[in-house]
């Protein structure tokens, strides 16, 4: 689903940030950019730091430095503001272990990435299911009765919402047999190809590398590479960094 990213303009520049749970920071000083229609992802090992950063990112943490801009005229300065506003702004976060709410019908389900709005909300419903239509054939189903894949889609769609400009998702597949991590990732290459930029973090360092088009390498709270998934892919101390993980072994 690799799609051709050399020059796109940055949605999301993440500018040097420090971000941490106390006083001890976990992630320094990382930054990042992100563009539309791009997957970049996230990877590095377990503890290095991903979902702290994401957390900064999304402020659900405030950072203790550093910036997070949504580019456009005039571009938009969001670090540390609170969901709904980063919503307005066009970023959407999608935590690990999404809370898809099992009582709740899809649709239901979908209304609460409103935010509260009332407006708009069937026409939104109708986009989610455009882009989502194994959604649309749900709809009446309580979230319970999904598959696991079924409910990363229904906890994506409704981050589809509030129109976000980029979504940040935090190890979509994580626990999801080989197959649901396919679907997965068919549908975030949905979502890329809708016009959203996308920064997700992955386990799986190979599936990560092979489907997304940019990756970034935290290790330690550290940025430590970047670059075009493809030439990561075969870039040799990577491989034996995460070789343990199986990079090396497809
Ligand atoms: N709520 C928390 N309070 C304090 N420390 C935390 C908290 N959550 C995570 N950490 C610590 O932050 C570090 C990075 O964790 P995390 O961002 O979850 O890593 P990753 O997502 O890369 O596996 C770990 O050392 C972890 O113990
Ligand atoms: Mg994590």
């Amino acid at each position: 689903m690799t799609a051709n990213v050399t020059e796109a303009r940055p949605v999301l520049v993440v500018d040097k940030l420090t971000v941490g749970y106390g006083k001890a920071p976990i992630v320094r000083e990382a930054s990042l950019r992100v563009s539309a229609g791009e997957v970049a992802v996230l990877i590095g090992p377990n503890g290095s730091g991903k979902s702290t950063l994401l957390k900064g990112m999304a402020g659900a943490l405030t950072p203790m430095s550093g910036t997070v801009v949504i580019s456009g005229e005039p571009d938009q300065d969001i670090t540390g503001n609170p969901p709904e506003r980063m919503n307005r702004h066009g970023m959407a976060y999608v935590p690990q272990l999404a809370n898809v709410f099992p009582s709740l019908t899809v649709v239901e389900n979908l209304e609460l990435g409103m935010y509260g709005t009332r407006r708009g909300v069937s026409e939104r419903i109708e986009y989610v299911f455009a882009v989502f239509p194994d959604l649309s054939s749900a709809k009446r189903k309580t979230a319970r009765v999904l598959s696991g894949g079924q409910r990363e889609m229904l906890a994506l769609g409704r981050a589809l919402m509030g129109k976000p400009k980029v979504m940040l998702v935090d190890e979509p597949t994580a626990g999801l047999s080989p197959r649901y991590q396919d679907v997965v990732w068919e549908q975030l290459g949905r979502l890329r190809d809708s016009g959203v930029a996308l920064f997700v973090v992955e386990q799986n360092t190979r599936q990560a590398l092979d489907e997304a088009d940019r990756a970034y390498v935290l290790v330690a709270g550290q940025m430590r590479r970047e670059g075009l998934a493809r030439d990561l892919l075969v870039d040799e101390e990577l491989v034996r960094m995460f070789i343990g993980e199986g990079l090396g072994a497809g």
